[in-house]
C-alpha cells in the first residue's frame, strides 16, 4: 500500500484584473509528494478529494483583496492552491468524529488530496440516496443559500410575487429554453437581447414584484427598483454583473428603495450554517418525490477545472455550476449544476 503519493493542484498566478482567464491559472504537481497519513496530535483530517464545486464568489476570491471583500472571505494566495466547495473521503482523521472512508463535504483546496481542520466540513449521510455530488450544489452550499436567502430575508408570504435572477432570466436562447420547458417557469427573457430591461420586466410582471432574490446587479438592479411594489423585499446574495468590472454601473433608481418601502438586506451563506439539518430536511423530501428539476453539467478532469471556472464566470456553460468528480486515481470528471 502507497504511503506517499503526488498531489496535482491548480495554483492562481497571480492576483487577477477584470474577468479570470483560463491563463490566470495552472496546473503544478506538488514538489513534495503526499504523505497520506495526518500528524498525531493535529486534530486534522486527511481527504481525496472527489467533487470540487466553481462558484461565481472564487472569482472574486482570485483579485486582490480590499477591506471590502476581506469582510467577506481571504483571497486566494498567488503561487498557492485556490480552494472551494469539495466532497471528499477521509484517508485519515486524528479528529474522533471522521474514520476513514467517511464522506465529507466543505471547503478544500482544488488539489487531489487536502489535509484539512474539521471545523465546517460536514459528514454525509451515504444511506440517504442522492448522487454524492448534489453537495457540491443542491444539498451544499448553494441549495442552503437559496433556502437561507428565501426564507429567512425575503420572509415569503403566500400569493406574492418573486423573481429569482439567474434563474429568472439568462444570457443564451439556449439557457431560456431550459428555463421554460425543463424548470417550468411561466416567462423567462435573455438579458442580453432585451433593449430595455424596464420593459421585459413590466412585460413578465406587469402587477409588479414583491420579493426579488438579487444574484445580478448593476443594470438589472436598477430595472428591478422601478418594478417593485411598496414594501417589497430584496435578498441580496449576489452581484455577479459587478465582480469583475473596473468601474462598476452607477444606479439611477435606488431613491426608489425610499419611496416604495423596501426592505434590502445582504447576507453570506455561512451566517446561516446552523440551519444547514433544518435545510436538509426541507429539501430531500422534494428530490426524492422528484419535486425539485436539477441538472448537472459534467466536464471531466482536473486539467479542465480551471476551463470550467472560467467559463461559468463568463456564462459558457448550459447551467450554471461545476464541480470536479475524481472517480478513480486517474479519471476526473468536472460537473456543473443548477437548480
Ligand atoms: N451571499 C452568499 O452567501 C452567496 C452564496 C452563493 C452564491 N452567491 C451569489 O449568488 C449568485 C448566483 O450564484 P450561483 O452559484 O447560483 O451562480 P450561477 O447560477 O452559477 O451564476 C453564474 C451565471 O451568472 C450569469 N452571469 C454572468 N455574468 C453576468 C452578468 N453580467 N449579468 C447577468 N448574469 C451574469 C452567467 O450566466 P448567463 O449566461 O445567464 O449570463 C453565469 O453562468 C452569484 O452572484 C453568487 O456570487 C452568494
Amino acid at each position: 500500500m502507497e504511503t506517499t503519493v503526488k498531489n496535482k493542484q491548480v495554483i492562481l498566478r497571480n492576483y487577477v484584473k477584470g474577468i479570470p482567464k483560463e491563463s490566470d491559472l495552472m496546473i503544478v504537481t506538488a514538489s513534495d509528494p503526499v504523505e497520506l497519513k495526518v500528524k498525531p496530535g493535529s486534530a486534522a483530517v486527511m481527504v481525496k478529494n472527489l467533487y470540487l464545486s466553481c462558484d461565481p464568489y472564487m472569482g472574486i476570491l482570485m483579485r486582490e483583496p480590499t477591506p471590502s471583500t476581506l469582510a467577506l472571505l481571504d483571497a486566494f494566495i498567488p503561487g498557492k492552491p485556490i480552494a472551494g466547495i469539495g466532497v471528499s473521503q477521509v484517508i485519515d482523521s486524528d479528529d474522533p468524529s471522521f474514520t476513514k472512508g467517511d464522506m465529507i463535504w466543505g471547503i478544500v483546496n482544488w488539489e487531489e488530496y487536502s489535509t484539512i481542520n474539521p471545523a465546517g466540513i460536514f459528514k454525509i449521510d451515504v444511506n440517504v440516496n442522492v448522487p454524492l455530488s448534489y453537495y457540491t450544489g443542491i444539498l451544499g452550499m448553494i441549495g442552503l443559500t437559496a433556502y437561507a436567502g428565501f426564507y429567512e430575508i425575503c420572509s415569503p408570504k403566500k400569493g406574492e410575487t418573486c423573481v429569482c435572477l439567474c434563474g429568472f432570466c439568462a444570457g443564451s436562447k439556449q439557457k431560456v429554453d431550459l428555463l421554460l420547458k425543463k424548470f417550468g417557469y411561466d416567462d423567462a427573457f435573455n438579458y442580453k437581447e432585451e433593449p430595455d430591461l424596464d420593459s421585459a420586466l413590466k412585460r413578465c410582471f406587469p402587477k409588479g414584484i414583491d420579493i426579488y432574490f438579487e444574484n445580478v446587479g448593476g443594470k438589472m438592479l436598477d430595472a428591478v427598483l422601478l418594478n417593485m411594489k411598496p414594501y417589497g423585499r430584496i435578498a441580496v446574495c449576489g452581484m455577479i454583473s459587478q465582480y469583475h468590472l473596473e468601474t462598476r454601473d452607477r444606479l439611477q433608481n435606488l431613491p426608489d428603495i425610499i419611496f416604495k418601502k423596501i426592505r434590502m438586506q445582504g447576507f453570506a451563506v455561512y451566517d446561516f450554517i446552523d440551519r444547514f439539518p433544518k435545510f436538509l430536511e426541507f429539501v430531500l423530501p422534494y428530490i426524492k418525490e422528484e419535486k425539485l428539476t436539477y441538472v448537472e453539467d459534467i466536464v471531466e478532469g482536473l486539467e479542465n477545472g480551471p476551463a470550467a471556472l472560467v467559463g461559468l464566470l463568463h456564462g459558457q456553460t448550459l447551467v450554471s455550476k461545476f464541480s470536479r468528480l475524481l472517480e478513480s486515481e486517474e479519471i476526473y470528471h468536472v460537473s456543473c449544476m443548477d437548480m
